[in-house]
């Protein structure tokens, strides 16, 4: 695994990171699984899960699996999944680079927060899309770079500190893309921190 650093790091976030992030950031979780519980397809997998804050969230019908690289994070989010016995999901613990399944098996992919903190967040987005059944759905609740403008500049200036705190700061969404994927923003069309829905095409591009 290619995640001891940040699994050194969550060590000591997984205590703060809920009181951290909750008041802006859980608005933004709860619209992004309401994206997903709203489309057809029960299987779901979520990478970096963290300590579970989605998971309340999602519709019974729904079957989450949801991995993270770091067990204190995940230890927290058993608790949150404990809570909410009516949600069915599936906890391990995995890297999102190294976690096994067949190919087809789920319809939603959802990373929140997650893509900007691996290693190689294109690489592994392209994995999990070409893993994902035909017609099936990536989301992705993420900062991303912006086209232009003095938050583009800030990002590039940032890119030390984030690199130290374990994130990408300049983040910018297009080159992550496959050419063929349908894509919608949700939420925030030039904001800074967007919910990116992803649908692959039934059939393969001619
Ligand atoms: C910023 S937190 C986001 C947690 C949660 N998804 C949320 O929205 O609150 C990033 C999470 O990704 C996990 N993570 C980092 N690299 C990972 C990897 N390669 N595979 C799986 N999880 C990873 C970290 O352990 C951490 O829990």
């Amino acid at each position: 695994m290619s995640t001891q650093l940040s699994n050194f790091r969550y060590f000591f976030l997984a205590r703060i990171y809920d009181a951290a992030l909750l008041w802006f950031y859980q608005p933004l979780v709860r619209r992004l699984v309401a994206a997903v519980n709203a489309e057809a397809g029960d299987n779901v997998l979520e990478v970096g899960v963290g300590t579970g804050i989605s998971l309340a969230y999602y519709d019974p019908r729904k079957q989450v699996t949801a991995i993270d690289c770091s067990l204190p994070m995940l230890q927290r989010a058993r608790k949150k999944a404990a809570e909410h016995p009516e949600v069915q999901v599936d906890l391990q613990h995995a890297a999102g680079e190294d976690f096994q399944h067949e190919a087809g098996r789920f319809e939603h992919v959802v990373f929140c927060n997650s893509l900007s903190v691996v290693e190689n967040p294109g690489q592994l987005l392209n994995a999990y899309y070409a893993s994902l059944r035909p017609g099936g759905h990536i989301y992705l609740l993420n900062h991303f770079t912006p086209e232009r403008g003095p938050l583009r500049q800030l990002d590039r200036l940032l890119t030390p500190a984030g690199k130290l705190l374990g994130f990408k700061s300049f983040f910018p969404l297009s080159p992550l893309l496959a050419p063929d994927a349908t894509v919608k923003i949700r939420h925030g069309r030039a904001g800074y921190w967007r919910i990116v829905h992803i649908q692959k095409p039934l059939s393969p591009p001619c």
